[in-house]
């Protein structure tokens, strides 16, 4: 049936799909299925109880102020807690360089709304995190993807794609969504060089740089980039917009999330927010501070480290076990996430359908890649399921796998 609203649609609209993750995220929430697909943190390492005694607290001790509308800009104490932070990594920057916004995906939404015109071509890493594609495709943004490898963005590649103008670079430089790598050293301080002589700012999206689980931290860009930059003022004023979530540090129930900017695009920010929710809410940063407070931020963070590093090694010994050898896969540091690539001729699309029915789950990677253009490759997430079942997800699609490469007509018939 048509409703009167059927031909009143914006024009952005038309590029919105729904994610083609959420429409597979319903399947694997079946009984039984051990599912690799979501972004999902484990849920027993959700602070509960922490999060139980401050909700009282706040209620007893500031409960109105907990209840009643907040500033746009976030809940000072946190921006504070956050400069402070940050500061650790020896960049300058004070509480105006911060933006508390409801999860990173309304910062990607909101950068959306101030930076992009239809037309406006983004330099990607190709595959990248979809959710700023699906958040940029509503206001026309066009794609210039960069090829990755196990060191993410290659060098050649991104000084060709800088020579299109394109608007921002958007990079994902610690334990990408989806691919797991981790942009070295080497190609850090390389993309702040050639982002600074072609003029073009970076867009940094980290939500996953505290989960390392070896190797040695890496410099973020935006640090790299206040080197060059440094205002001496105490504020940040560099080329880079820097973003990161609690979500995988604490809870993505809480969304919420902060961005890092110089003060003016901050204030930018704060109008497009002000139409979007008036300000992320009040409740849920002031809890967020009472729970982070005080260093249990850190100890928590080294438990989710010690969990998921083990999870992770879980997955690739079972991957070592399980595949066969004309499968690749990824070896990340930290993060959540390792992407596999099975032989040209496959479609990790078909096999998922399959997968399905022998209740074990991941995603197809076709949607991470702006242009959709690569069919064989996947994305599989290690910090949700227990140990145990990974092994058993991992040995079931191992088994799958095997029949779809030696017999393909068996299954596809
Ligand atoms: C790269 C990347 N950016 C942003 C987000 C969104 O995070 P949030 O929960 O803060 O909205 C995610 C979530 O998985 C992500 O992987």
């Amino acid at each position: 049936m048509t409703t009167p609203w059927e031909y009143r649609y914006a024009q952005r609209t038309q590029r919105m799909a729904s994610s083609a993750i959420r429409e597979l995220l319903k399947l694997t929430a079946l009984p039984d299925m051990i599912s690799f697909a979501g972004g999902l943190p484990a849920p027993d390492v959700f602070p509960v109880a922490e999060f139980q005694e401050a909700c009282t607290r706040v209620l007893q001790t500031s409960g109105a102020e907990a209840l009643q509308y907040g500033a746009t800009e976030g809940y000072f104490p946190l921006r504070e807690m956050i400069a402070r932070h940050t500061a650790r990594y020896g960049i300058q920057i004070t509480p105006n360089n911060v933006l508390l916004t409801s999860g990173s995906q309304q910062a990607l939404d909101l950068l959306g709304k101030i930076f992009i015109n239809p037309g406006d071509r983004i330099l990607v890493e190709s595959p990248t995190y979809l959710g700023a594609l699906q958040a940029w495709n509503a206001y026309g943004a066009e794609y210039v993807p960069v090829p990755i490898d196990d060191y993410g963005m290659i060098p050649e590649a991104l000084e060709e794609a800088l020579r299109v103008g394109p608007k921002f670079i958007y990079v994902l430089p610690n334990f990408q969504n989806p691919s797991g790598v981790t942009l070295s050293l080497e190609r850090r301080y390389k993309l702040v060089e050639l982002a600074e002589a072609h003029g073009v700012p970076i867009i940094e999206d980290d939500p996953y740089g505290q989960l390392r689980y070896e190797g040695d931290h890496l410099p973020s860009i935006v640090v790299l980039d206040d080197q060059l930059h440094n205002s001496h003022d105490g504020q940040y004023r560099g080329n880079v917009i820097y973003l990161s979530t609690f979500s995988k540090i604490l809870a993505p129930g809480i969304r919420l999330a902060w961005v890092i900017a110089p003060p003016q695009v901050i204030d930018k920010l704060v109008q497009a927010k002000q139409g979007a929710d008036l300000h992320t809410a009040t409740f849920n940063q002031i809890v967020a501070y009472e729970v982070a407070r005080g260093g249990f931020l850190d100890q928590h963070i080294r438990t989710i480290r010690r969990v998921y590093g083990e999870r992770r090694d879980v997955m690739l010994k079972a991957l070592d076990q399980h595949f066969p050898s004309s499968v690749l896969w990824t070896h990340p540091e930290g993060g959540l996430f390792l992407w596999g690539t099975l032989p040209d001729w496959m479609d990790a699309q078909e096999i998922f359908h399959e997968a399905i029915q022998r209740k074990v789950a991941f995603v197809p990677g076709q949607s991470f890649f702006p242009h959709g253009e690569v069919k064989n490759c996947f994305r599989l997430n290690f910090s949700n399921a227990t140990p145990e079942n990974i092994r058993l997800g991992i040995s079931r699609l191992g088994d799958l796998l095997y029949e779809m490469i030696e017999t393909p007509q068996k299954i596809m018939a």
